[in-house]
């Protein structure tokens, strides 16, 4: 199965307009603290870093690092690039690592107009203000910005080969998500062979049952608590499903994560980093229409699983 970002297709052009002037307004408005947002990258460095330090009592410094879905903006990869680590990274799609027209041109030929036009915009109007503040942010801690671009591999994770034990670190950030089931499993198959014996995965996805699973852009987690006008329901998604967000979504269940994961893996821990999220919005008549779902995971979103390889050899497919 090919798998591409395509969005949905029936998503009508009213509502492909919709989500993405959201999603436009939401970036301007986090353009005025730019410098904060892009501070959070290096806290993720320093939680990767912990994480690894604790399970495979290894510094990041010192771990070959895969990651899958680096995204639009990669600037966990770049950050991580910068500061000497040894890092990869696969993703779908080509990112715009500097303004030339090789990366508009692969676009194009890949994803058509639209997404061309959507990466230009972002890039005349974002990436090189992001790019600054980054390197800004980089020079303080004492290093120079390095874009190695033979390390960012355009394609599908789960169809890309990698040497096998050839990683410390797997990790992925709210892709998953993204990825139908099958082709999940096949990666997740893949993963536990390139991890080295006391490697570690990192995956962090979003729940699809949480309020801001259906990822409509009006229920983002950081919205909820703004009084705006909204034109779908809570849990929209689960219930009336009306909109749709402009994503390829898996739709699977935290049960359907696990099971998989541990089809393949030690689950080492879990984190749920949202557990109370939206709580507010669950009056009785939702809590009823939605009773085939557990109470937690509707009101969680962002979830963690840490995961080793498996003591004894993995199930096989
Ligand atoms: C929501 S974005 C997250 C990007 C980034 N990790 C971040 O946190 O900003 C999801 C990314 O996953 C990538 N992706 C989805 N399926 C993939 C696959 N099978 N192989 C590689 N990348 C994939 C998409 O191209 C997209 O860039």
């Amino acid at each position: 199965m090919k798998v591409t970002n395509t969005v949905n297709s029936h998503l009508s052009l009213g509502e492909w307009l919709h989500e993405n002037f959201m999603l436009f307004k939401m970036r301007m408005k986090s353009f005025s603290a730019m410098d904060e947002s892009i501070k959070s990258v290096f806290e993720r460095v320093e939680s990767l870093d912990a994480i690894t330090a604790q399970y495979s009592r290894k510094r990041i410094r010192d771990c070959q690092i895969l990651e899958i879905g680096f995204g639009a903006n990669p600037h966990l990869m770049i950050a991580l690039q910068s500061m000497g680590c040894d890092v990869i990274g696969i993703d779908l799609d080509q990112p715009v690592l500097h303004f030339r027209t090789k990366y508009f041109y692969s676009i194009y030929k890949k994803n058509g107009v639209g997404r061309l036009v959507k990466s230009f915009v972002r890039s005349v109007l974002f990436d090189k203000y992001e790019r600054n503040a980054l390197a800004r942010l980089l020079e303080s801690k004492g290093f120079g910005m390095k874009i190695d671009e033979s390390a960012f591999k355009v394609g599908d994770a789960a169809e890309f080969v990698f040497e096998k034990e050839s990683f410390d670190l797997i990790f992925s950030n709210l892709v998953f998500m993204h990825i139908p089931m099958e082709k999940m499993r096949q990666l997740v198959r893949k993963m536990t062979e390139w991890l080295r014996p006391d490697g570690i995965a990192l995956i962090r996805i979003g729940i699809h049952t949480g309020i801001s699973g259906g990822l409509l852009t009006e229920w983002y987690p950081h919205l909820l608590n703004e009084n705006i006008q909204r034109r779908s329901d809570p849990w929209e998604h689960l219930r009336k499903k009306r909109f749709e967000a402009d994503y390829y979504q898996n739709k699977l269940r935290l049960k359907e994560y696990r099971q998989v994961l541990s089809g393949y893996f030690d689950i080492l821990e879990e984190i749920n980093e949202t557990p109370d999220l939206g709580s507010k919005f669950l009056t009785p008549e939702i809590r009823a229409e939605l009773s085939d779902y557990s109470e937690s995971e509707l009101i969680s979103f962002r979830y963690t699983f840490i995961l080793g390889k498996p003591s004894e050899s993995p199930m096989l497919s």
